[in-house]
C-alpha cells in the first residue's frame, strides 16, 4: 500500500470544484487518510516545488500556489500513486485526456487545478511537509474486503 499527497490547487477551490475532484478519488476506492484546507506560505511553496527552481515558470507557480487557500490530502491504496497521477491527466488542462480531472475540469497550462506525488520518494517528502504525523489517520475501512480482493492475504 502506498500513500500520495494530493493539492488541490488554489483555482480548483476558488472554482467549487473541492467536491468534485475528491469524490472521483472516494469513488475510484483510494482511502483519504489525511485531510486539511490551508494556504501555502512561500516557504512552503520553495521547498515544495524545489527540484522546478531553475524554471522559467518558477515564480508564477510559487505564487500561484501561495495567492489562495488549497485543500492537502493523503491518499492510501495499492500503486495510489499512479492511479492517482492517472486520474489527474497530463500537466496542461489544453491537452489532458477527458475523464482525467485536468482534462474534464481545466483548460489552462499553468492553473491545473491539482498536484500528485510523481514517485514514492517524492510522496515521503511531501507527505512530511505538509502534514504532522498524528494528521495522518490509520483507519480501517469497513468496505476494505469490497474494495480489494484481500483473499490471498495482499490487496488485488
Ligand atoms: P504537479 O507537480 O503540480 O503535480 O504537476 P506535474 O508533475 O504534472 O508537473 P510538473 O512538471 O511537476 O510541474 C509543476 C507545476 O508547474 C506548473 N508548470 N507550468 N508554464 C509551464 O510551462 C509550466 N510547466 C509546469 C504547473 O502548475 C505544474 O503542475
Ligand atoms: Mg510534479
Amino acid at each position: 500500500m502506498e500513500t500520495t499527497l494530493i493539492i488541490l490547487k488554489p483555482d480548483a477551490v476558488q472554482r467549487g470544484l473541492m467536491g468534485r475532484i475528491i469524490s472521483r478519488f472516494e469513488d475510484k476506492g483510494l482511502q483519504i487518510v489525511g485531510l486539511k484546507m490551508m494556504t501555502i506560505s512561500k516557504d512552503l511553496a520553495a521547498s515544495h516545488y524545489e527540484a522546478h527552481n531553475a524554471k522559467p515558470f518558477y515564480n508564477a507557480l510559487v505564487s500561484f500556489m501561495t495567492s489562495s487557500p488549497v485543500v492537502v490530502m493523503a491518499l492510501r491504496g495499492n500503486n495510489a500513486i499512479a492511479v492517482a497521477r492517472k486520474m489527474m491527466g497530463a500537466t496542461f488542462g489544453s491537452n489532458a485526456e477527458p475523464g482525467t480531472i485536468r482534462g474534464d475540469f481545466g483548460v489552462s497550462n499553468s492553473f491545473n487545478l491539482i498536484h500528485g506525488s510523481d514517485s514514492p520518494e517524492a510522496a515521503e517528502r511531501e507527505l512530511g511537509l505538509f502534514f504532522k504525523p498524528e494528521e495522518l489517520q490509520t483507519w480501517d475501512r469497513a468496505c476494505e474486503c469490497w474494495v480489494y480482493d484481500l483473499s490471498a492475504g495482499k490487496p488485488e
